[in-house]
Order: C-alpha cells, then sequence, then structure tokens
C-alpha cells in the first residue's frame, strides 16, 4: 500500500476522482495527507467531508518563505510520501522539495506538453492559448515536476479532438473529464510499481492479461 500525499487549491474534482478510486480498491494507496495554500477551496472542503486530514500551508500562516518551505518539507519528511499528487496546485513547489522528493512528484497539466505549458499557463489561459492557435487537438499531460514548470518528463498523455463549436470553456470541460480517468490511471500504475524509468524516461508498463 503507497503511502500519497495531495497538493490542491482550486475545486479539486482531480482529488475527489482520484479518492474514490482508492475507495472503489482501483488504486492500492491511501491519502496520507492534502495540502493546500487556500483554506475556502473545494478540495479542503471535500477533505473535511472525506475524513483526509488537510494542512494550510500559505503565506498568512507563515510570512517568511524560508520557514513556510521549511515547514512543508519538514511535515513531508513526517510521512515519507511514495507519491506526491499534484491536483490544481497554484504554488510553486519549493526546489527544496523537488530535491528531496525527486521521482515522486507528478502533475496533471491541462493540455499536450510540451506545448502550452510554463508560467502563466495555467486554469482558462491555458484552453484560451490552445484555441487562439487553431489547434485541432488537446488533451491532459501527467509529468514528473522538476524545479521548471511544466518542464518534467513526461509519464501520460491523452487528447481530446477539438469541435468547430468548441470553446475554450468546453475545451477545459471535455479536457477535466479525460483528466479524471487518465490521473487515476497513472496514480494506479505508479502504486502497482509499474512506472518504469530507462534513459531517464518514464514509462507506464501495461498489465498483461493472460
Ligand atoms: C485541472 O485542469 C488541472 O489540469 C490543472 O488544474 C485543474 C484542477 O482542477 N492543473 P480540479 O481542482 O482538480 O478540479
Amino acid at each position: 500500500m503507497k503511502v500519497l500525499t495531495v497538493f490542491a487549491s482550486g475545486g479539486g474534482s482531480n482529488f475527489k476522482a482520484i479518492h474514490h478510486s482508492i475507495v472503489s480498491g482501483e488504486i492500492h494507496g491511501e491519502i496520507a495527507l492534502l495540502v493546500s495554500n487556500n483554506p475556502n477551496c473545494g478540495a479542503v472542503k471535500y477533505a473535511d467531508e472525506a475524513g483526509i486530514t488537510h494542512t494550510i500551508i500559505n503565506q498568512s500562516r507563515y510570512p517568511e518563505k524560508k520557514y513556510r518551505d521549511d515547514t512543508m518539507l519538514e511535515i513531508l519528511l513526517g510521512i515519507e510520501p511514495d507519491l506526491i499528487i499534484l491536483a490544481g496546485y497554484m504554488k510553486k513547489i519549493p526546489d527544496k522539495v523537488v530535491n528531496r522528493f525527486n521521482k515522486k512528484i507528478v502533475n496533471i497539466h491541462p493540455a499536450l506538453l510540451p506545448k502550452f505549458g510554463g508560467k502563466g499557463y495555467y486554469g482558462m489561459n491555458v484552453h484560451q492559448a490552445v484555441m487562439n492557435a487553431g489547434e485541432e487537438k488537446s488533451g491532459a499531460t501527467v509529468h514528473f515536476v522538476n524545479e521548471e514548470y511544466d518542464k518534467g518528463s513526461i509519464l501520460a498523455q491523452e487528447e481530446v479532438i477539438i469541435e468547430p463549436q468548441d470553446t475554450a470553456k468546453s475545451l477545459a470541460e471535455k479536457v477535466l473529464k479525460i483528466e479524471h480517468e487518465l490521473y487515476p490511471q497513472v496514480i494506479k500504475a505508479y502504486c502497482e510499481d509499474r512506472i518504469i524509468w530507462k534513459n531517464n524516461q518514464p514509462k507506464i508498463e501495461e498489465v498483461i492479461e493472460n
């Protein structure tokens, strides 16, 4: 059973999807903690309802950046999670946390990286940029986290087709829907030790059915 920590700042629909897959027995893991910077977000509300421990790490609670970052690291070292799952977390993970949990932090991004990623590409900005560029498809990407926004090794992607009648809003809905399938699948694979690193590139080993 893997120990998981989720970081979320927003609605928390990916967090919910992952938790549902745990409750249904699909994912062999347990969420030891939810970390958020926003005490009023949907993810924190869901954690309360579902009986998942949460902690708030933000500037009003820890005004000094160094102390804030050290506190985050200390909390995580106390848990020693096998995997840290960023699910709509709007803050940058401090370098000292990224380094200590190398290859153990994943993020989901609502576009087909390496396109439409990096600083400023979050939320509806991403989908608006995809629409403005006249792309024929978009999708979701799960990637490992390194010190640069959206630049870590790509682990899995799922595409959606953009129809002529799509708007940034309808695209966001389509992408979010596939995120709810893709992210739990990837975390399931991680919990079953099916993420293989070869030449510094991760790959998901598929289950071979007899
Ligand atoms: C998702 O679109 C995800 O790709 C991005 O933030 C959004 C989070 O949505 N990183 P939710 O809070 O899981 O509903």
